[in-house]
């Protein structure tokens, strides 16, 4: 026992004066690993009586604990000091470039859609949602195109099965803004959304797009509301010296139909490649709502009337930004997508 008591002054002694975590995880190795002084004075236990190795026992757990306990707080005490002088030489150089976060950019498509949103809404317009998988009683019946009608041709159909189909374009919108509205106006809604089509994929052909329907009904409506709407978006979009011009063309929907050119901003109305040299750029079909589409929608000709327009977001998207192939929206290629920033 006085070994062991022997043992212990000399193990707390040297813990005490002991200067790194390394020379006291050595010590902790010898004095209490199996073949330290410890192990050895156990070796006598089996010279004692009975009642001799339960008291030796005690007191070699004892000092087992006690020098366990003094090495931990040792150890406790040497890794605050390692701590404190590794913060008197370490500085955090606060001038140091920090890491470069990638930051997202907003696609062209949306942003043509955000600033077309801005507008309509600023003239009081609500923005209307249609499900893209729809039927095809409201892409086409309910917009004046029966089955077998041949303007069915004009847009190459993804049917899912007869009756259900990818909507062509989102015009089914306007069929569904007015049975909701039961036949009450004023309505004024654009939606714009997807629309799907079965063409093959090349540099203007997408077989999916970007449209945004616009639908206004309301009493005395009249061709003039539809061109001064329009003028208003050339010139919001394209800028305050665009002027439009009406072409008379063919739409089931829209009676009479037009095709809107806008004056080319790339050259000012001289000619130039973008206007294909005639100073004017077709940019959108539209028209005052057919009375036979008004009234499959729940609303009489006789006191409603109303415009209709279809503008295709990509090739807004395109002319605005002088993109010239509409892959380039779908192929999530960064060094496209990041030269895109919104302009607020
Ligand atoms: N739905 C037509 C298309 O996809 C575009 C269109 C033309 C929409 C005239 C209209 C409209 O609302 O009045 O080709």
């Amino acid at each position: 026992m006085d070994e062991l008591l022997k043992i212990q002054e000399e193990a707390l002694g040297k813990i005490n004066d002991c200067q790194s975590l390394k020379d006291l995880n050595d010590l902790r190795v010898f004095y209490l690993g199996k073949k330290g002084p410890m192990q050895a004075a156990m070796k006598s236990m089996k010279d004692m009586t009975k009642e001799e190795r339960a008291a030796f026992g005690q007191v070699s757990n004892k000092v087992k604990q006690d020098l366990t306990a003094a090495i931990e707080e040792k150890k406790q005490v040497l890794e605050e000091a390692e701590m404190n002088e590794k913060l008197k030489h370490e500085r955090i150089d606060i001038t140091l470039p920090s890491y470069a976060l990638p930051l997202g950019s907003v696609h062209p498509l949306s942003m043509v859609r955000e600033e077309l949103e801005d507008l309509f809404i600023g003239m009081g317009y609500s923005v209307a949602e249609g499900p893209e998988v729809e039927s095809d009683h409201f892409n086409f019946e309910l917009m004046n195109l029966p089955k077998g009608h041949p303007a069915r041709d004009m847009q190459d159909t993804l049917y899912i099965d007869e009756n259900t189909l990818m909507r062509t374009h989102t015009s089914p919108v306007q069929a569904r803004t007015m049975l909701e509205a039961n036949g009450q106006g004023p309505i004024k809604i654009i939606c714009p959304g997807k629309t799907y089509r079965r063409d093959d994929d090349d540099a203007t052909h997408s077989h999916q797009f970007s449209q945004c329907e616009g639908l206004v009904i309301d009493k005395n409506i009249t061709m003039a509301d539809l061109k001064g709407t329009l003028e208003l978006f050339a010139k919001k979009m394209f800028g305050e010296k665009r002027e439009i011009r009406l072409r008379p063309s063919y739409f089931p929907f829209t009676e009479p139909s037009v095709e809107v050119d806008i004056s080319c901003h790339n050259c000012e109305g001289k000619g130039c490649p973008m206007c294909k040299y005639t100073g004017w750029i077709e940019i959108l079909g539209a028209g005052m709502v057919n009375p036979k589409v008004l009234e499959m929608c729940g609303f009489d000709p006789e006191v409603y009337q109303g415009f209709a327009f279809g503008i295709g977001l990509e090739r807004v998207a395109m002319l605005k930004y002088g993109i010239d192939n509409i892959r380039n929206f779908y192929s999530g290629d960064l060094r496209f997508l990041n030269q895109f920033t919104r302009k607020d």
